[in-house]
């Protein structure tokens, strides 16, 4: 298979704009950025600030950061042009124009994984290895690479050929993390290369399972079997279950906009709704099935977000930070949030009443 023809989505890709993107990155990180990003060591971290400082730019310069933090030349032997090239490239692929899939969210679930890992108390529980670490935030940099705003169901409903090649089965986690490795197979953005394959293995696949446990077709599948896991006699997060727990990680920071500061959880809110009711709106038109969650004429976006936060994030961040006490702030903000958008109820159903009834 040609690289080129993978980009099956990213149809507006285009190499030459990246490349001369790519020259960009030889210019040293301004200084007032750097000072700024000591902030991605706090829970307040803002990734809309990032993009405004970077001139769009926030995966790129986030992963730059880590690059530095890690010392990844010394430690890994891994080339700094390669992996500044390579996330130029990855954020480029990363689609502008969507509200929510998009770098800014890509940059913000690399700085929870960060979070989570070092504040968070994964590290110091787990113990986990440089290499561990730093393919779990390579994960967290592709988890989403040129998503086309459009989830699995639309995909596979519309028979696009992702799902096609798929076979309907995580048809986006497989793509965002084939589209990610295929552009290693380029020599200048390999950045595994430096490693033994013996690493390389291991980071693949690090990279490779917890992308495709971001597709939260498999959420409950991988808390259930994280609870049963956890209280058993043979349950070793350090060697046997590392991946599986890292995978749980990476589900975490994804669906970590409840748990951030309501200005920001708000901000997301609004984001993947506006996406969801594009899509919906795309369905409308072409007379396919829309599902109710993302019907701009039927929800109620505080009804939802309660929803959302009190039945799906609460009880899964509960039990995975049972382990962590690192992350044990999280569920208060859930709760803090979940109390905002009750008192947003009322508003809410009359601007969706005052919606129905201008509806065309
Ligand atoms: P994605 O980032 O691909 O994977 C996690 C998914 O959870 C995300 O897409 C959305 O589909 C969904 N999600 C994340 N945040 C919210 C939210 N606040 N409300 C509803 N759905 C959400
Ligand atoms: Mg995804
Ligand atoms: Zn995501």
């Amino acid at each position: 298979m040609r690289k080129s023809s993978l980009y099956l989505i990213r149809n507006k890709y285009d190499r030459r704009r990246a490349s001369s993107v790519i020259n960009k990155i030889t210019s040293p990180m301004p200084k007032e950025i750097i000072e700024w990003m000591k902030q991605f060591k706090t829970w307040n971290f803002d990734s809309f600030l990032l993009n405004e400082l970077t001139s769009n730019n926030p995966l790129s310069f986030f992963m730059q950061y880590i690059y530095q933090a890690y010392t990844l030349d010394d430690k890994l032997d891994m080339d700094k042009k390669k992996f500044k090239a390579f996330f130029w490239e990855v954020q480029e692929l990363y689609h502008k124009e969507n509200p929510y899939h998009n770098a800014i969210h890509a940059a913000d679930v690399a700085q929870a994984v960060f979070y989570f890992l070092e504040k968070g108390d994964v590290n110091l529980v787990w113990g986990l290895d440089l290499l561990e670490t730093i393919s779990s935030l390579i994960g967290a940099a592709v988890h989403d690479l040129d998503h086309p705003g459009l989830n699995n169901y639309y995909l596979v409903n519309t028979r696009c050929p992702l799902a096609v090649i798929y076979n309907d089965k995580s048809v986006l986690e497989n793509y965002h993390v084939a589209c990610a490795f295929n552009l290693m197979r380029d020599e200048k953005y390999d950045i595994l290369s430096s490693l033994t394959q013996e690493w390389n293995k291991v980071s693949r696949s690090i990279i490779v399972q917890t992308v495709l446990g971001t597709d939260n077709a498999v959420h409950f599948q991988h808390l259930n079997s994280f609870k049963a896991r956890k209280t058993a006699s043979d349950y070793d997060p350090k060697t046997k279950d590392k991946i599986d727990s890292l995978t749980l990680i990476l589900h975490s920071a994804d669906l970590s906009n409840p748990t951030r500061p309501l200005d920001y959880s708000k901000k997301w809110t609004m984001r993947v709704l506006d996406e969801f009711f594009q899509q919906g709106d795309k369905e409308r038109e072409l007379g396919l099935p829309i599902s109710n969650l993302w019907d701009r004429y039927s929800v109620n976006v505080a009804q939802s977000q309660i929803g959302f936060f009190d039945f799906f994030a609460k009880p899964f961040f509960s039990e995975v930070s049972e382990s962590f006490p690192g992350m044990s702030f999280v569920i208060g903000n859930i709760e803090l949030n979940v109390e905002y958008w009750k008192t947003q109820t009322k508003r809410c159903q009359k601007e969706l009443e005052e919606l129905i009834a201008s509806k065309p």
